[in-house]
């Protein structure tokens, strides 16, 4: 337990287990989670989708309010819950013209039109809520901790339209960015939405190249930045990885750090899992092969414990480089062995694995969709996970499979260099290899990678000492967790 608890209050446009599209659900519902459990008092701020099963989760009506916005003041219902074991509270704020519908941020791959009057007013929501708090209890928060661009406005607002003096004046705000390919764009006649003034629209605050961008405006106002890396934390400055703000985080290079995720080791637990149909642990993997036999059935390929079964789980999307695995899938077809994909996302990238999928039925198995038990079911049943990102903030399908026993193959950039250490003849003898790293985006540097974990997988024991490494690896948040207490001390000295 900490001596000295913090108040810190959270923002993210999703969290587990209320709602998901990505990896920042899972480190939004476990960070807070995480930093209760060390003795801090965290309260997180989530968007009341329609989507959430509000009884089940038990969210109750807490208050009522109108939050100002551009477009005048505009009515929310604040619902009140906790995380998971009661460990940190969570209030949503619902007004269901802007949530209440069948995607967080976009349906059938379109975005919503009014993605920024949503996340507007979601954002000055968060702020109206810290007067209710301390007159409900005393409780001031220390930090403001706010994540990716859907709440990037509340950092700005909270530096203009709510400067001044007023009992939230000390607030330290970080900002963390999960993925700096989306940045929240919005056309430059839409601005005044914000309700911000015209003086904020320049390239030193939230335009970009003639638009609105509130990611800008979270790296600009915060006090200090996060990403879910070192090696991104890296990348982000350079022209090749940093979408057009390389030069704004350059700028800022000494209030920007990079911690890497952690994984919640209650829900991804390969020895009591829910979603998979056997336990085990490291010390007796006889119920991974139960759950690989059951994966096989379960995704209609041939049930064969010797044949390697590579996994993927991932939204189909550019960054995560799975057309090069669809380029290479033909050549591997020719192998003995299994691939099985569950994603969804891009309908080209869709449609192209429905085809492969046709064309090699024994091979290659298929999921389109999201489905968070066959999730589970992959990371137990496979041998191997792939995961060949252009580039990856953190990554947190490699860090579960870590922990399911799953050797993870992935691009050696961002967050998936910092977590898997590449086999080589040495780092098995030192038992630190956890699994292979390529490093050209490329098919043949994909493919030979493949064929090098394939001559290990056949050769069995350096394989035993590729799992015994991952599931000995520590992937759970507690480090992660006071390292952002750490930050969150040294802001508070800042000036
Ligand atoms: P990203 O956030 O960029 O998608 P991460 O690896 O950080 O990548 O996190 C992805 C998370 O989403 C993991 O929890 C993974 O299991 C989950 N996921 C991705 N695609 C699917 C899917 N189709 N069905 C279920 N879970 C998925
Ligand atoms: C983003 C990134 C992913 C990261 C996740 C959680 O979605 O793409 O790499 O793990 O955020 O931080």
């Amino acid at each position: 337990m900490d001596p000295y608890p913090l108040n810190i209050l959270m923002a993210s446009p999703e969290a587990v287990p209320f709602a998901k599209t990505g990896g920042l659900a899972d480190v939004a519902g476990a960070l807070p989670r995480e930093l209760a459990r060390l003795g801090h008092r965290v309260c997180l701020v989530i968007p009341r989708y329609g989507t959430i099963d509000g009884a089940a989760l038990g969210l109750k009506e807490w208050r009522r309010l109108a939050v100002p916005t551009a477009l005048g003041p505009i009515d929310a219902i604040i619902e009140q819950g906790t995380l998971p074991d009661g460990r940190g509270r969570v209030l949503a704020v619902r007004h269901d013209p802007y949530f209440d519908r069948a995607g967080l941020y976009q349906e059938a791959g379109r975005d919503y039109s009014d993605n920024l009057e949503r996340f507007a007013f979601f954002s000055r929501a968060v702020l109206e809520l810290l007067p209710i708090l301390k007159e409900e209890s005393g409780w001031v928060p220390d930090v403001f901790h706010a994540h990716d661009w859907q709440t990037a406005l509340s950092l700005v607002y909270l530096r203009t339209l709510y400067a001044g003096p007023s009992p939230f004046h000390g607030l330290r705000t970080m900002f963390t960015i999960h993925n700096i390919g989306y940045q929240g764009l919005f056309p430059a006649m839409d601005y005044w939405k914000t309700g911000l003034g015209t003086e904020l629209f320049t390239p030193k605050a939230l335009e970009f190249y003639g638009s609105v961008s509130l990611l800008k405006g979270g790296l600009v106002f915060a006090d200090f930045l996060t990403t879910v890396s070192p090696t991104y934390s890296r990348e982000i400055q350079t022209p090749e990885f940093g979408f057009g703000l390389d030069g704004v985080l350059r700028e800022r290079q000494d209030r920007l750090a990079g911690i890497v995720n952690g994984i919640d080791v209650d829900l991804w637990n390969p020895t009591a899992d829910p979603y998979v149909p056997c336990r085990y642990s490291a010390s007796d993997l006889s119920g991974k092969t139960v759950c690989k036999a059951a994966l096989q059935r379960e995704m209609n390929l041939p049930v064969r414990a010797e044949v390697p079964l590579l996994g993927i789980v991932s939204r189909l999307t550019e960054q995560k480089g799975l057309d090069l695995v669809a380029d290479v899938l033909p050549e591997l077809a020719m192998l003995d062995l299994q691939v099985v994909l569950l994603g969804s996302g891009d309908p080209a990238a869709e449609a192209r694995f429905r085809a492969l999928h046709a064309q090699f039925p024994r091979k290659v198995g298929l999921s389109i969709g999201f489905d968070e038990g066959l999730a589970h079911r992959i990371e137990a049943g496979a041998d191997m996970l792939l995961m060949p990102s252009r580039y990856e903030p953190c990554g947190l399908s490699q860090l579960y499979s870590l922990r399911y026993g799953t050797v993870p193959i992935v691009r050696r950039t961002g967050g998936l260099a910092d977590t898997v250490v590449p086999y080589s003849p040495q780092a098995i003898r030192e038992g630190r290899a956890t699994g292979f790293l390529f490093g050209e985006a490329a098919k043949d540097a994909l493919l030979t990678t493949v064929l090098l974990a394939l001559r290990v997988y056949a050769e069995g024991e350096e394989w035993k000492a590729l799992i015994r490494a991952g599931m000995g690896t520590n992937v759970s948040w507690a480090k992660s967790a006071r390292a952002y207490v750490e930050l969150y001390r040294k802001m508070l000295e800042l000036r």
